[in-house]
């Protein structure tokens, strides 16, 4: 069975840190996310995969090339112009002559893939969803429920009065190549406020699978770092970079962790950093490749990108560095706070309240008291 991905979206309430990389290839525990989406895949031995991307391509392309070094083969098709997510499904229908698969490319979820491709072909459906349930849906696509689990309304973002489940769509679904019909070709036209609306009013049978599998949208900084805390915390099942050094603390290759390191459970540090004395990294914090973290630092609930170096006495909490930032002396980074990458926050600084730096900013000395 094939499978699509959606990656061609802009991520746009990931910024700064989608700036200069597409969503799908943030790095999740050290690894890019979609990672995560293609082991899963291969694990229900699912191996032709489809990319359809548009913001940032090459960045993907470049990283995974054809898939063959992981035993897979990818199609990559680009397009010009955003088509939506049911318009970027209808650009890549030749490959699409059977039962297919399609994934929205930023959901960290370990749902049952044979399960629900079993339940797809026995109630004959057309397109089934996989459904999950959650606190706030307005925020996703509402789904309604017949007895025998058609799915009798699709609503994408719905306003308060009009929630009436909390069952929303999951981002993963099973489809007929025939659906493909009712999408306009070379438009902009999307599953959520277009495919599925339609397909309700021409009768197709459309299923919903609901799901109590992990799941999580990892598309805002908060849920970013809730990915990462869910993980570390081992709420959905991952392969570490690096040895497990104690339970639940993982080191990769090459790394130094000088001996008064308070190093806490569960966190992870990638390879070749270097940790200097008295620093103090409690739990929940993922720390990436090539860092340093001076004398004295304090880390606490952050995700560190690449290429951080992180001065001495600085306190960085709940918070997300990108790729190569500089943290100066006594910086102060907490509450939400999103730096993108090769930022320089000097000395001094003082950054919270879920402030955003966008990439390449130099904060010079004791600027910022927020
Ligand atoms: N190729 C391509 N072209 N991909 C796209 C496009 C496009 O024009 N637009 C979006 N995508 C990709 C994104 O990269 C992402 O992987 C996926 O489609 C979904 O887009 P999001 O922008 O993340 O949508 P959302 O999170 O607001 O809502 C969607 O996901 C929810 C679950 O997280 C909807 O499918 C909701 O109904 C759903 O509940
Ligand atoms: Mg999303």
């Amino acid at each position: 069975m094939k499978a699509v991905i959606l990656v061609g979206g802009e991520g746009t309430r990931l910024r700064p840190l989608s700036c200069d990389v597409p969503k799908p290839m943030m790095p999740i525990a050290n690894k890019p996310f979609i990672e995560y989406i293609i082991n899963q895949l291969k694990k229900y031995s699912i191996k032709d995969i489809i990319f359809s991307t548009c913001y940032l391509p090459e960045h993907i392309e470049n990283y995974f090339g054809d898939g063959s070094d992981i035993g897979i083969s990818i199609t990559y098709i680009t397009e010009e112009q955003p088509l939506g997510t049911a318009g970027a499904v209808k650009n890549v229908e030749e490959y699409l002559k059977e039962t297919f698969l399609v994934f929205n490319g930023d959901i960290l979820t370990d749902l049952n893939l044979d399960e629900i491709i079993e339940y797809h072909l026995s109630k004959k459906s057309k397109a089934t969803i996989a459904l999950t349930a959650v606190e706030d849906p307005t925020i996703y696509g509402l789904v309604e429920l017949s007895k025998d689990n058609t799915i009798s309304s699709f609503l994408e973002k719905p306003s308060w009065d009009q929630v009436t489940s909390n069952l929303i769509n999951a981002g993963t679904y099973v489809l007929e190549p025939d659906v493909l019909n009712y999408i306009p070709k070379g438009k902009n036209y999307s599953f959520e406020r277009g495919l599925f609306p339609a397909l309700l009013e021409q009768k197709e049978p459309m299923f919903g699978f609901i799901s109590d599998s992990y799941w999580l949208d990892i598309g805002t900084p908060a849920k970013y770092i809730l990915a990462h805390h869910d993980i570390l915390e081992g709420k959905i099942d991952f392969r570490f970079e690096g040895k497990e050094i104690k339970p639940g603390v993982w080191i990769g290759k090459n790394t130094e962790v000088d001996s008064t390191v308070k190093l806490a459970s569960p966190s992870l540090i990638g390879s070749n950093c270097r940790i200097e004395s008295n620093v103090k990294i409690a739990g929940l914090t993922a720390i990436g490749n090539n860092c340093s973290i001076k004398k004295g630092s304090h880390l606490e609930g952050c995700v560190i990108l690449d290429d951080c170096k992180i001065e001495e006495n600085a306190i960085i909490e709940n918070s997300i560095l990108g790729k190569g930032v500089f943290v100066g002396k006594k910086v102060y980074i907490g509450e939400g706070a999103v730096i993108g990458g090769n930022c320089a926050i000097e000395e001094g600084n003082h950054l919270s309240r879920g402030i955003k730096i966008w990439p390449s900013t130099r904060i010079e000395k004791d600027k910022i008291r927020f």
